[in-house]
């Protein structure tokens, strides 16, 4: 009798570590991602044949998924990329990326229909200018937030909206490390997204929360910015962070 309530207590602690476990296990960031593309421009294509060359599986969502230039990308994004129109493109991806024109982005989000459990990194910076200057947007929420809004279930992570293309699959054209500030409400999937950069060669700093959207597409927009008025010369630009020692 005295022995039943300790052999329960051990039972709870079993059950509790093996629930941990098991939600580290979820954690967890597997091996190799199913990727989907959303957008085969100058981001999507650097992104799609990087990844696929690291063993991921690249699925493209392009509005011309037969054309004979999709055909040939689909060719140098490792041996399982595939290319399907935009509105299949997440259906066996774990991770989306939104590599589209930011105008474009919450309607080619919500074609994706039910995404929810999937991660969903917003790569897109909003551009609107006027007389050849970059101005702020005018909606009061960040993209990422009404992105999230329009697809509540899913886990959307800004991030590679501050990095030109190339400079965010080949950080060394940059003669020195890349730092890649990303933001998103859910620490799991902030994880998995991190894991993608650093294999991509970045450095990665948590700006925060889902509150914090707004400081990293400010960071964007200063990209655009700078990019816009050094037309048109090819712009290669990615952030480098300094903190000083802990107790300076
Ligand atoms: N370029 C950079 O270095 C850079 C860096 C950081 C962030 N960004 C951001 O990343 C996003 C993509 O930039 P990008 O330079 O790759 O653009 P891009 O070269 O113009 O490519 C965008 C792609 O999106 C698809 N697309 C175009 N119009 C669309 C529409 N109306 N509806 C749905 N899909 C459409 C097209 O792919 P399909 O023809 O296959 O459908 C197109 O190739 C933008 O939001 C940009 O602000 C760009």
């Amino acid at each position: 009798m005295a022995k039943t309530p300790h052999v329960s207590r051990r039972m709870m602690l079993g059950t509790a570590l093996a629930a941990a476990a098991a939600s580290s296990a979820v954690a967890a960031t597997p091996k190799t991602e199913t990727i989907a593309i959303i957008g085969t421009g100058n981001v999507g294509t650097a992104l799609g044949k990087r990844w696929g060359a690291l063993g991921h599986t690249i699925v493209y969502g392009s509005r011309t998924p037969e054309s004979e230039k999709i055909k040939l990308l689909v060719k140098s994004s490792g041996k399982k990329a595939s290319a399907v129109t935009q509105k299949d493109a997440g259906k066996t991806a774990t991770i989306i990326v939104m590599a589209v024109p930011a105008a474009a982005g919450i309607e080619a989000l919500k074609a994706l229909g039910d995404i929810s459990g999937k991660i969903v990194i917003d790569a897109m910076n909003e551009m609107t200018f006027q007389d050849g200057k970059l101005i702020e947007p005018t909606e009061p929420e960040a993209l990422a937030a009404r992105l999230q809004a329009a697809a509540p279930g899913a886990f959307v992570v800004k991030a590679l909206n501050v990095t030109s293309s190339r400079a965010m699959t080949d950080p060394a054209v940059t003669g020195g490390p890349v730092v890649v500030p990303i933001a998103g409400g859910n620490a799991e999937a902030k994880l998995r997204v991190t894991a993608l950069l650093k294999a991509l060669g970045l450095e990665v700093f948590d700006m925060g929360g889902a509150d914090a959207y707004k400081h990293v597409e400010h960071l964007g927009r200063i990209y655009v910015a700078y990019g816009a008025t050094h037309r048109p010369q090819r712009l290669e630009f990615g952030f480098r962070t300094w903190a000083p020692p802990q107790g300076r």
